[in-house]
């Protein structure tokens, strides 16, 4: 390629591209030999890792243990993950700037925290939430949109050892109330409003009504609109405590086992599960997997486009950017507003040089003109990263070509909410960097793939279940909040594999493609959804007796969720009933679970057990053959869903 940082090979139908000589030079890894180095001893290799990466107050005894469903690292040692974050980089780094914030309304300016100044106000809140009684183990619910104020929140909780549990913003009042339920939060933190396409969202009405019936006896709250919303007796507003408050808080010695977050997330069932994390295992896994993936270096400006109510956005717009001491973005807005320019702008404006989004943000880019990025002076960027889900070929070269002219390495990370960090993909001086495919775990990890009996798929090209094997990642969950059963059954089917839930296939490389979900968890522009959870919301509605979701493939958002339903006898007013769904949908979930259709059926195809057998419905939406239906129990409703679906 002309002016390419990248070599490129070609094998069978696959693009390899490889770092050129000069990335390699620079690169933190730029050889595979690291890989046969942690395979031969992954403990001692994230032994060294821990040691070298993270402050600890005290060293562990042991540094593994495992007995499945329950593994630990670094026993006995304590740490703290906002010290980490903050306090180590003061001496030589507390001038140097570690937030960017942007603003979604351009008008209003960009506001930068360097690290002494974010150390100040996550020391004050801090503060705060000791002054409301929060102590070392009690859960704090974060129900902020993309300010700084999320940042500094989930800082100070860290700093006194409380458990972050953070709600994205755009959530239901009742998605909100199941997540404070199960938490048992006594304090949260929020704010009255942010702004989404010029307009305010009045957060703080959801919550509101979200905390009703829970534990919540006080409530922050963050003055970011100024606009009028009710303000009860719990509520406190955040700036007036903050500035009576001292900019001294001790950060909490934590045992590296102690929780650092919960995050609730999607399974296959309605309820959605609080996935738990540890601290000095999450941090060491967010510092080097930060480090090498991304290739951070000194004066790096990393924008991660996630929200703060995702996985990912803990892990590298907070935590492992600020580990490694450099400078992170925050952005509040919708990627393509107020126009498409937008992303470049700020990429330009902000010499951004690492960029990690998601495929379904690079499809709404590309499909606003492929040229607009090439307007733009993008030569800050040195990395670029994409996360969520399956990255097709088109979009993958675009991104490589348009976004990165040709010279950046772009690396592909599957991971998920449970796994804490990246997990597979290559690094960007080693390569190869392949359209479609992950690539490799990460040195120190170890997956493979199983099918059905549970053993190990060795030929290449198969397909079957993706797992981690032992020693299991220091950053993966270590259970289900107060659901020690849930935790078994889903992740650890036997002791030998933690379970994914993906597909996935590998090449003679050993690298792998992912193939996406095997069970019913949706990701609709890369968020993660539950099927149950939506049917259980649909289900509530008085003239349905039974409905199934599942997801139509979708050429900007991956796939999107649309509904079967029977209901109790003929209805008149379809499009009434469809609002009424798509109403409660919206209510129950938040706005991202919206249904893409409808399809009003007498029948659904079923085992005999009973089940339905979603698979045929998807294969129905895809225009698919079904195979074989014999073993159904009513064998006749495929051929009138296939009518119906034809409308
Ligand atoms: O199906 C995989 C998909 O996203 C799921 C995890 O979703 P979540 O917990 O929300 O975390 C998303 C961000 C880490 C996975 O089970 N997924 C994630 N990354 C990729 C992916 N699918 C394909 N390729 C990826 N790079």
């Amino acid at each position: 390629m002309e002016n390419s940082g990248l070599n490129k090979t070609e094998e069978g139908d696959r693009i390899f591209f490889w770092p050129s000589e000069e990335i390699k030079q620079k690169a933190c890894v730029n050889s595979s030999e690291v890989y046969d180095q942690a395979e031969k001893d992954p403990v001692a290799f994230w032994e060294d890792l821990a040691s070298k990466g993270i402050a600890w107050f005290s060293k562990w005894e042991k540094a593994y243990e495992e007995k499945i469903p329950d593994f630990k690292w670094f026993i006995g040692a304590e740490t703290n993950a906002a010290y980490n974050c903050l306090d180590r980089h003061l001496n030589d780094k507390g001038d140097k700037t570690a937030l960017i914030w942007i603003p979604e309304i351009k008008e209003e300016e960009a506001k930068k925290y360097s690290y002494r100044q974010l150390y100040e106000e996550v020391n004050k809140a801090a503060n705060v939430l000791k002054s409301l009684g929060v102590k070392k183990g009690d859960v704090v619910t974060i129900y902020l949109p993309m300010i700084p104020e999320i940042i500094i929140s989930v800082l100070a909780c860290a700093r006194i050892g409380a458990v972050h549990s953070v709600v994205f913003s755009a959530y239901s009042a009742e998605a909100l109330n199941t997540r404070l339920k199960d938490g048992g939060s006594e304090v949260m933190i929020t704010s009255d409003g942010y702004y989404r396409k010029g307009k305010i969202e009045d957060l703080k009405k959801k919550a509101n009504e979200g905390i009703q019936d829970t534990n919540v006896k006080k409530v922050l709250v963050v003055k970011r609109t100024g606009n009028e919303t009710e303000i009860t007796e719990k509520d406190l507003w955040w700036h007036e405590q903050l500035e009576k408050a001292d900019n001294e808080c001790e950060a909490v010695k934590m045992k590296s086992e102690d929780l650092l977050f919960l995050l609730y997330t999607s399974g296959t069932t309605g309820k959605p599960k609080g996935v738990m994390h540890d601290t000095g295992g999450y941090i060491t896994q967010a510092y080097w997997t930060s480090k090498w993936d991304f290739d951070l270096h000194e004066d790096d400006v990393m924008w991660c486009t996630s929200d703060l109510g995702w996985v990912t956005g803990h892990s590298y717009v907070c935590y492992g950017p600020l580990l490694n001491g450099i400078t992170t973005v925050l952005f509040e807005g919708l990627i393509d507003w107020p126009n498409p320019e937008r992303p470049w702008e700020i990429i330009e404006e902000h010499k951004i040089s690492v960029f990690y989004t998601a495929p379904t943000a690079l499809r709404l880019m590309m499909s606003h003109g492929k040229e607009i990025p090439e307007k733009f002076g993008l030569e800050s960027l040195r990395v670029l990263g994409s996360v969520g889900e399956c990255i097709d070929q088109k979009t993958w070269l675009w991104y490589l070509n348009s976004v990165g002219k040709g010279k950046c390495p772009l690396i592909d990370t599957w991971w998920q909410t449970e796994t804490g960090g990246t997990m597979i993909n290559s690094l960007p001086g080693v390569g190869p960097f392949i359209p479609a495919w992950a690539g490799n775990s990460f040195p120190g990890t170890r997956h493979t793939i199983i099918d059905e009996e549970g053993n190990e798929v060795i030929k290449t090209g198969e397909q079957g279940y993706l797992v981690q094997k032992s020693p299991f990642a220091p950053g993966l969950l270590r259970g289900v909040w107060k659901n020690p059963e849930r935790f078994k059954k889903t992740y650890w089917r036997n002791d030998k594999y933690y379970f994914s839930g993906d597909g996935a296939y590998r090449d003679d490389g050993g690298r792998f493609r992912i193939i996406g979900r095997l069970d019913d968890v949706l990701k609709v522009a890369g968020h993660r959804m539950s099927t149950g959870e939506m049917e259980n919301v649909i289900d509530k509605h008085a003239a349905v007796n039974e409905a199934a979701v599942i997801g139509k493939p979708d050429e900007l958002r991956g796939e999107v969720p649309v509904a079967f339903v029977i209901t109790k006898g003929e209805i008149d007013d379809k499009e009434r009933l469809e609002k009424e769904l798509q109403d409660m949908i919206v209510k129950g979930i938040g706005p991202i679970a919206k249904l893409k259709g409808f399809y009003f059926v007498e029948s659904l195809p079923k085992t005999r057990s009973g089940k339905i057998m979603r698979r045929i419905l998807k294969s129905l939406i895809k225009g698919e053959e079904v195979g074989d239906i014999s073993t159904l129990q009513n064998p006749e409703s495929v051929e009138k869903l296939k009518e119906i679906i034809k409308g």
